[in-house]
């Protein structure tokens, strides 16, 4: 059989818009989930947050900070870095934050529904820890999870019990919150395949060593 020669270029482009569309498009249950990240997160006193054109079009695989699996369309990264709104103070070069603002606190099973999640970015947010009852913990099924970035927030030490159960982490960043004191390693035990770990920019003394942790 001879192929007309238009045929082929014709088939790879509407193959190529049709990926796209899966790359773009994605599962009605995750875009869903999205919109109450968005309804939980957003402070409409900042207008320069990503989270800003979330859901002004169906497509929550393109929207800022998401990314899906090509194959699966489903999400697999969701990077929050300042969504809540921190400004450079350009003569200064110096970070900060309306401080009326004060604490803020996440509401973690947010993420639940988002099973094929492999990172979670939520720095800069001032984020001082959970909710009751919705935290880290809750996100011990998503056994995908293997990046986890909350630096500067404003978590203490009592965010390490939460972490206990994300036993598929392999990268996880603390720098720049308010951990101090005493710290027992003993808390990174069940993170078994833990690769690397940030607590620079804390308040922490020292690290107590109990055993069975062996990196
Ligand atoms: C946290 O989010 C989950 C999922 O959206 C919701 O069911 C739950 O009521 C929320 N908890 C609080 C305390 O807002
Ligand atoms: C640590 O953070 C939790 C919120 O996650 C809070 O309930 C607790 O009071 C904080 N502890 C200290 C010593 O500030
Ligand atoms: C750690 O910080 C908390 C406030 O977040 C404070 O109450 C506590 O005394 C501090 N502990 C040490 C050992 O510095």
């Amino acid at each position: 059989m001879e192929l007309n020669r238009f045929s082929l270029p014709v088939a790879a482009a509407i193959m190529m818009i049709n990926a796209s569309l899966l790359v773009q498009g994605c599962l009605e249950e995750e875009r869903t989930a999205l919109l109450q990240i968005k309804t939980s997160m957003f402070d409409p006193d900042y207008m320069a947050s990503a989270l800003l054109s979330w859901g002004n079009d169906a497509l929550c695989c393109g929207w800022p900070g998401v990314y899906c699996d090509p194959i699966t369309g489903r999400v697999n990264e969701i990077d929050l870095f300042n969504v809540r709104g921190w400004f450079m103070d350009h003569s200064t070069g110096v970070w900060s934050r309306d401080a009326s603002k004060g604490d803020w606190y996440l509401n973690a099973t947010l993420f639940l529904p988002f099973q094929e999640l492999n990172t979670l970015g939520l720095g800069m947010n001032d984020i001082a820890g959970c909710v009751a009852n919705e935290g880290f913990e809750k996100l011990s099924r998503l056994n995908k999870l293997e990046s986890l970035y909350l630096g500067f927030n404003n978590f203490n030490n009592s965010v390490l019990s939460s972490l206990k159960g994300l036993s598929s982490l392999k990268h996880l960043s603390l720098m720049g919150n308010q951990l101090n004191g005493s710290i027992d390693t003993k808390d990174f035990d069940s993170l078994s395949k833990l690769e690397e770990l940030d607590l620079s920019g804390n308040e922490i003394q020292n690290f107590v060593t109990s055993t069975g942790f062996n990196s």
